[in-house]
C-alpha cells in the first residue's frame, strides 16, 4: 500500500513538477566545492552548474582519472575561471576514503560545499572487497564514512568565515517504500548492517539499493543532531527519476525513464538546490527542490530508535574495520 502510494506520488511530480536551475543571481565566487560521483550523470551536471555560477575550485571525486579527466574537459568549457581537481575516490575501500578525506583537510585551505552524490544500483546480490553487500558499502558506508571525515574542513571553513558551510547526501524518495520492518526489527536478533549484508534476506531485485537509501536519511539525521547548523547544514534530497547511466542494468526502468524520467541537468538541478540554497535545512529531506516532512517510520520515536540504533552500528562498525579513519574527532558532539 504503501509502495503504491509512493509511486503514485513520484509519477505525480514526474509528469508535473519542472525542476530548475539555480537562479542567476546565486553566486559561488571564492568558494571550494567537492562532488562524488562527478564524472557522469546527475552528480556531473551538479559540478557543472555549481562552475557556472562562480565557483572557485571544485574537486571532481571519480573512481576513474581518465573519466574524470573526460568530465573536467567539458566543465572547464563551461566555466574556464574555475579551478578544477580530478581526486580518486573508491567508496568500495576504506583506504582510498581515508586517504581522499586527508587529503581534503591537508591540501585545501577552505570547503564550503560537500555534495555525497555517488551510489549505483544492481539487481543482483553483490559483495564488496570490504565484505559488505555493494549497495550497503557504496551508497550508506561510504557516503556515511565521508560524511564524517569532511566534517573537520567543512567546520574549519565555517569557523573562518562566519557562516555555515554545506554537505548534502543524494538520496531517492524509494527510501520510503523500503521493507521497513526488516530494517526497524531485523529478523534473528541481527544488526541493521548485518541483516542487509546477508544473501538470505536478499530478494532480486531493488531490495538492496532501497533500504540503502533509507539508512542514508536516517544517518543524515543522526550526523545531523550532532552538528551545529551554525557550522555545517547537512540535508538530504531526492532527485527523482532522471536519465543517467545508472538505470542500465534494470531493463523495465530504462523502459520507464522513455515516458518519466528528467533529464540528468534536471536532477542536478535537484543536488545544487540542496546543496546551495534552503538554510533551514539541516537534517531534513528535499524532494521537488522543497523541505518535505518524511514518513512517520522515520519520524516517529521508533525511527528515532532505529536512527540511533544505526548510528551506533555505523560507527562500531568504522571503528573496526577502518581504524584508521579516527573518527572521534570528527564525532565530537558540538
Ligand atoms: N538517476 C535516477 O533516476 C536517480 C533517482 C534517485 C536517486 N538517484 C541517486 O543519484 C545518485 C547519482 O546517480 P546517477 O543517476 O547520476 O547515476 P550514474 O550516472 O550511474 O552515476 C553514478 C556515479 O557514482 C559513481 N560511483 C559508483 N560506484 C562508485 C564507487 N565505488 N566509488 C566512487 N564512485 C562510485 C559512478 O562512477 P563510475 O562512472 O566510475 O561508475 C558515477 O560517477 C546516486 O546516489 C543515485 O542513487 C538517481
Amino acid at each position: 500500500m504503501l509502495y503504491l502510494s509512493n509511486f503514485i506520488t513520484m509519477v505525480w511530480y514526474q509528469l508535473t513538477f519542472k525542476p530548475q536551475p539555480l537562479p542567476d543571481d546565486i553566486r559561488l565566487d571564492g568558494l571550494t566545492a567537492i562532488v562524488t560521483g562527478a564524472n557522469v550523470g546527475l552528480g556531473f551536471e551538479a559540478a557543472k552548474e555549481l562552475a557556472s555560477h562562480g565557483l572557485s575550485r571544485l574537486i571532481l571525486a571519480v573512481r576513474d582519472l581518465s573519466k574524470g579527466e573526460a568530465a573536467k574537459a567539458e566543465v572547464s568549457r563551461e566555466a574556464p575561471e574555475c579551478d578544477i581537481l580530478i581526486w580518486q575516490l573508491d567508496q568500495e575501500s576504506w583506504e582510498s576514503m581515508v586517504a581522499f578525506a586527508k587529503r581534503a583537510s591537508a591540501e585545501l585551505d577552505r570547503l564550503d560545499i560537500v555534495l555525497l552524490n555517488a551510489g549505483l544500483k544492481r539487481l543482483e546480490f553483490t559483495r564488496s572487497p570490504t565484505g559488505h553487500e555493494a549497495h550497503v558499502q557504496i551508497n550508506y558506508l561510504g557516503t556515511a564514512l565521508l560524511s564524517l571525515l569532511l566534517v573537520e574542513p567543512l567546520r574549519r571553513t565555517s569557523q573562518q568565515k562566519g557562516k555555515p558551510s554545506r554537505m548534502t547526501i543524494t538520496g531517492s524518495s524509494v527510501a520510503f517504500s523500503a521493507p521497513v520492518q526488516d530494517i526497524l526489527e531485523p529478523k534473528g536478533g541481527k544488526g541493521i548492517i548485518s541483516w542487509l549484508d546477508d544473501p538470505a534476506s536478499f530478494v532480486p531485485g531493488i531490495s538492496r539499493y532501497k533500504p540503502s537509501k533509507l539508512l542514508g536519511v536516517l544517518w543524515t539525521r543522526a550526523l545531523a543532531a550532532r552538528l551545529d547548523s551554525a557550522n555545517i547544514i547537512l540535508n538530504t534530497l531526492n532527485p527523482g527519476w532522471c536519465n543517467s547511466s545508472f538505470h542500465r542494468v534494470d531493463a523495465s526502468a530504462e523502459w520507464m525513464s522513455k515516458f518519466l524520467a528528467w533529464s540528468s541537468a534536471e536532477g542536478g538541478y535537484h543536488l545544487t538546490d540542496a546543496a546551495v540554497r534552503h538554510p533551514d535545512s539541516h537534517g531534513e529531506y528535499l524532494s521537488e527542490q522543497r523541505i518535505r516532512p518524511v514518513p512517520n517510520l522515520v519520524s516517529s520515536a521508533k525511527g528515532k530508535e532505529v536512527q540511533n540504533k544505526l548510528w551506533d552500528e555505523t560507527t562500531s562498525l568504522i571503528r573496526a574495520e577502518c581504524p584508521d579513519a579516527n573518527i572521534e574527532e570528527f564525532t565530537r558532539v558540538e
